[in-house]
């Protein structure tokens, strides 16, 4: 019998009997890719048997009562890197499937290496399996982290049956997968990297991870557009998802949790890449701001929180005239739209006359910000550069602005209050709703504003 071809899309993973230039499902163009699935009964079919075998979850049988099961505190496991705990949840769970995705050159192996000797020498055993460097450039990459004499067994390959034997064999502690897309299934004949590969490398893995308790780490790679290659599939099969952020030619790194069953989402991680490997950074505000210029226009200290952690961070602004028809808004570190939005506001509201202006806005050390808690600081480093004065020294801000020039309230303001003042700030500027009577830290002043022009008198002299 002839076996049948199927398409699959790269991007999405959606199926075509036939090559089509765009994919149906997602509009991506040339995406498919012809894959032969292994016949059912010989493969894939039996395949399905025993990973459901090996998937210990799978064998418990049927319903039970909500108030019958036990609660496990699940122990966390310490990768020795604070910082790396952090945006795990708190350490790494037993059984757990974690992806760690990056530009290339960024740091995984790194980081994960550094993980992996702490483990085998703290815990037991783990296998560290790459598919991207032989075992003399992970060991020589060992020598300079000093990575001193421990159960860390490293194996070069490729082949996804290959670590799976290897895995039952070893029975590790901690298992790591440098990078999946170089890791193929003898039972596919598409090549690694493609959807079906990753896909079913990440689902073997999975079951091996939850049916013999082995927290198990991959290493994704991320396309030019920033997302995890190819496969979406992926973020879907794991337990956890981190992202290393940040920019190559800086020597900080921040790893942030995308998605994470056993802990808080946006976690951040600050690591600083030195001569001897990454390096937790425990108090990133300070690093944040550490080139910060005294007394500059167009800079604004915004107090931040990525998941539980309150940040300080310089969002910069330039103005100048535009000397072209029509004027440039660029942002980087924020989102665009968002920048345009409160231009607007800012011409409207607050009387600035911005329309034949270039600006630009800057969130300084690669940060990038999302929550709406930053426009108050973009408003003020931008009203600043326009003004050509000086933000007061000591002042730090957050809050949202709506549409009429109103500063609203947001979320967490007592732990950004609190982390201005514990880096000295003397005045924080913020939405009047969040201001708390007697919370106001030791040599502070919380200045509560209702509207954006408000808040700009009380950073600014006219
Ligand atoms: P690496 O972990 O190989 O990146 P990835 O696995 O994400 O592709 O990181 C490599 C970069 O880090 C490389 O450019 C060299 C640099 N580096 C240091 O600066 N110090 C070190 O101790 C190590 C091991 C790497
Ligand atoms: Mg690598």
């Amino acid at each position: 019998m002839k076996a049948k071809i199927v398409y699959v899309c790269q991007e999405c993973g959606a199926q075509a009997p036939k090559w089509l230039g765009r994919c149906a499902d997602c509009g991506a163009w040339n995406s498919l890719v012809e894959e032969r699935p292994v016949p059912v009964g010989a493969g894939a079919g039996a395949a399905a048997g025993a990973a459901a075998e090996r998937y210990a979850l799978a064998a418990t049988s049927g319903p039970r009562l909500y108030a019958e099961i036990d609660t496990v505190v699940a122990e966390r496991l310490s990768t020795g890197i604070g910082e790396f705990d952090r945006v795990l949840g708190g350490g790494v769970v037993p059984g757990s499937l974690v992806l760690i995705g990056g530009e290339p050159g960024i740091g995984k192996s790194t980081l994960l290496l550094q993980a992996a000797a702490h483990f085998a020498h703290a815990i037991g055993p783990v296998l560290y399996s790459s598919g991207e460097e032989s075992e003399h450039q992970i060991k020589s990459r060992g020598q300079r982290l000093g990575v001193a004499a421990a159960p860390l067994y490293l194996l070069a390959e490729t082949c996804l049956e290959r670590i799976l034997e290897e895995i039952a064999r070893l029975r590790p502690r901690f298992v790591i997968v440098d990078s999946v897309q170089t890791v193929f299934s003898l039972k596919f004949q598409s090549a690694p990297g493609s959807v079906g590969q990753v896909r079913e490398a990440a689902t073997q893995l999975l079951f091996a991870a939850k049916g013999q308790n082995i927290p198990t780490f991959l290493v994704g790679h991320v396309t030019k557009d920033g997302s995890l290659a190819g496969p979406k599939v992926l973020e879907h099969i794991v337990d956890t998802v981190l992202y290393f952020e940040g920019e190559k030619h800086h020597s900080h790194r921040v790893v942030r949790a995308v998605k994470n069953r056993f802990g808080a989402i946006s976690e951040l991680g600050v690591f600083e890449m030195t001569g001897q490997g990454l390096r937790a950074v425990p108090n990133p505000s300070q690093l944040f701001l550490a080139e910060r210029p005294a007394n500059a226009p167009g800079s604004a200290v915004l107090c931040c929180v990525e998941g539980s952690r309150p940040l300080l961070v310089e969002v910069q602004a330039l103005v100048s005239t535009s000397s072209y028809g029509n004027a440039r808004r660029m942002a980087s570190g924020l989102d665009q739209n968002r920048l345009s939005l409160l231009l607007a506001v800012l011409e409207k509201r607050a009387g600035l006359n911005l329309m034949a202006e270039d600006v630009f806005v800057n969130v300084a050390g690669g940060m990038s910000i999302e929550e709406p808690a930053a426009d108050l600081a973009v408003v003020a480093a931008v009203a600043s550069s326009v003004r050509n004065r000086p933000i007061k020294p000591g002042t730090a801000v957050f809050g949202e602005v709506g549409l009429a020039g109103e500063v609203r309230g947001t979320t967490q303001a007592s732990l950004r209050v609190k982390e201005a003042g514990q880096l000295g700030f003397t005045r924080v500027v913020m939405p009047e709703a969040n201001i708390v009577p007697g919370e106001a830290p030791d040599g502070c002043e919380l200045v509560g504003v209702r509207s954006v022009t408000e808040a700009l008198d009380q950073m600014m002299e006219w």
